[in-house]
């Protein structure tokens, strides 16, 4: 490997020569990725580099943050009308928080029940945001909208595409009774444009349509207002907090825009979605109970397209493989599959099979990101 004029290797393991190159102490590189979790003093290195090297302060608090995003939206916006998609997860909620901070009842929030959600998550969202947010709000239930829509798709990329279309075209007529809206908020986070691979991410491949950055048509006249988009979720957690909202809200686990479509395999169907419901409830029910909520970035289940062969009483049955997913991770970009005691998973396994028709077996996923992603699609 030849390295660049006045680089030298200043650190190398068995496999990599040159895993650290320096030039005169100023100009480093590094072969390795100091910046994801599972990566041993990662931080620390970044640490020296910041504040050794280029000589930086520790300025980011979460409070500073949100002066200065208060200012900047305020100069965005104006007097201009704002409709913000909520999703009931943490990146939409602080984002629609810190706008409506920013600009008040300038500010409107539309939540679209996307018929791909977990059992009565649209209700609880509608109640928690009411309490808490007192923004203007409007509840759209575009089930059957969505689910035509997804009719027969089966391709991952696909469905992510087909639910961002159908997403911006509830928006857009919703917000045709507000009249003019001039700013469309979203609460993209700095994960979502790395792996969306954007000019700016300069990511080498594409991995996954996040479905809030990549599907935004041409037409949309609206200009984007993405407060978080230089944030990580653990960062967005802490301005939630700062800005006075609840832990049910700030710690919510992820969830992903494309909500259920993407954790079953194959065909979205109605039959489906509500098994994986059955499903996901009780894997949320047990994880809360043990208090591993907040401990796993998320657990959920994942309706895989194998059915397979079982037995109950003297019957033969043949219903659907349900792999349970639960994994820790910071920021997404890297995640370890959780190493949940064996007691809750029997537990988990027992009462999906006793509680849900049409499942009768489950598998518990032990890959990690990489080389899999969270999702299984
Ligand atoms: P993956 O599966 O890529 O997931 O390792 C990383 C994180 O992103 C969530 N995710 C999505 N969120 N739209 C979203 O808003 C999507 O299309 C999407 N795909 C995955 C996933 O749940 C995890 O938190």
């Amino acid at each position: 490997m030849k390295l660049p004029p006045e680089f030298n290797a200043i650190a190398s393991t068995e496999n990599s020569p040159t895993s650290v190159i320096a030039k005169e102490d100023k100009f480093i590189g590094v072969q390795f990725h100091p910046e994801v979790a599972h990566t041993e003093y990662g931080k620390t290195i970044i640490d020296n580099f910041i504040h050794g090297i280029c000589g930086c302060g520790s300025l980011w608090t979460p409070a500073n943050f949100i002066e200065d995003t208060i200012k900047r939206l305020k100069n965005q916006i104006g007097s201009g009308k704002v409709i913000c998609g909520l999703s009931g997860g943490v990146d939409s909620t602080v984002a629609a928080a810190l706008v409506h901070r920013a600009v008040g009842d300038q500010l409107t929030c539309i939540f679209v029940d996307n018929g791909l959600m977990r059992l009565e998550e649209p209700e609880r969202i509608k109640d928690t945001c009411t309490k808490y947010l007192k923004i203007n709000l409007k509840y759209v239930d575009a089930a059957d909208q969505f689910l035509s829509a997804l009719e027969n798709i089966v391709d991952p990329e696909e469905k992510r595409k087909i639910i961002g279309k159908e997403f911006i075209d509830v928006f857009e007529k919703t917000s045709l009774d507000l009249g003019q809206v001039d700013f469309l908020a979203q609460g993209t986070v700095y994960p979502d444009v790395i792996e969306s691979q954007t000019e700016e991410s300069g990511a080498s491949a594409k991995i996954k349509t996040h479905h809030n950055v990549g599907g935004l048509p041409e037409k949309m006249k609206m200009q984007l207002v993405e407060p978080l988009r230089y944030l990580f979720k653990d960062e967005v957690r802490e301005v939630g907090l700062a800005l006075g909202l609840p832990d049910v809200m700030v710690f919510r686990q992820p969830f992903p825009g494309p909500g259920l479509a993407i954790r079953i395999i194959g065909e979205v169907t109605r039959e489906k979605l509500d098994i994986l419901r059955q499903v996901e409830w009780i894997i949320m029910d047990e994880v809360k109970d043990n208090n591993l909520y907040r401990e796993l970035w998320q657990s959920f289940a994942v309706l895989t397209g194998t059915k397979s062969v079982g037995v109950v009483g003297d019957h033969r049955t043949y219903g659907y493989v349900v792999a349970v997913r639960a994994v820790t991770s910071n920021e997404a970009m890297t995640a370890d599959w959780a190493r949940i005691p064996y007691d809750i998973l029997a537990n988990i396994s027992n009462r999906i099979a006793n509680e849900v028709d049409g499942v009768n077996r489950i598998v518990y996923d032990i890959t990690s990101k990489p080389p899999g992603t969270i999702e299984w699609e």
